[in-house]
C-alpha cells in the first residue's frame, strides 16, 4: 500500500467539484485516508511550492492557492502515486489525456483543479505538511 497527498485546489471548489473528484478515486478504489479542507496562508502555500520559488510562475501560483479554500487529502492504494497522476492528467490540461480530471475541468495551466505527489519522497514531504499521524486512519 501506497500513500499520496491530493489537494482539490481553489478553482475545484469554487466549481462545487470536491464530491466528483473524490468519486473519480473511489471509483477506482483509491481509499481516502485523511481529508481536511483549509485556507492557506501565504506562508503556507509558499513553503509547500517551496521547490518552485525559482520558478517565473511561483507569485502567481502561491496567490491562487490561497484565494480560497482547499481539500487536501491523503490518498491511499497499491501504486497510488501514478494512479492518482494518471487521473488527474497532464498539469497542463491542453496536453491532459481524455477523461482525465484536468482535461474535463481545468481551464488554465495555473487553475488546474487538483495537485498530486509526484514521487515516493514528494508524497512524504507533502503529507507530513498537511497531517500528522494521529490524523491518517489506516
Ligand atoms: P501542480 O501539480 O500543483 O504543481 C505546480 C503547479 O504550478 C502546477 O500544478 C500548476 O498549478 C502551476 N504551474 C505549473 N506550471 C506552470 C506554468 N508553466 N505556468 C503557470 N503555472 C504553472
Amino acid at each position: 500500500m501506497e500513500r499520496t497527498l491530493s489537494i482539490i485546489k481553489p478553482d475545484g471548489v469554487k466549481k462545487n467539484l470536491i464530491g466528483e473528484v473524490i468519486k473519480r478515486f473511489q471509483d477506482q478504489g483509491i481509499t481516502v485516508a485523511a481529508i481536511k479542507m483549509m485556507q492557506l496562508t501565504q506562508k503556507q502555500a509558499e513553503g509547500f511550492y517551496a521547490v518552485h520559488k525559482e520558478r517565473p510562475f511561483f507569485n502567481s501560483l502561491t496567490d491562487f492557492m490561497t484565494s480560497g479554500p482547499i481539500v487536501v487529502m491523503v490518498l491511499e492504494g497499491e501504486d497510488v502515486i501514478a494512479r492518482n497522476r494518471k487521473l488527474m492528467g497532464a498539469t497542463n490540461f491542453k496536453e491532459a489525456d481524455e477523461g482525465t480530471i484536468r482535461r474535463d475541468f481545468a481551464t488554465d495551466i495555473e487553475q488546474n483543479v487538483v495537485h498530486g505527489s509526484d514521487a515516493p519522497e514528494t508524497a512524504a514531504f507533502e503529507i507530513g505538511y498537511f497531517f500528522n499521524s494521529m490524523e491518517i486512519v489506516g
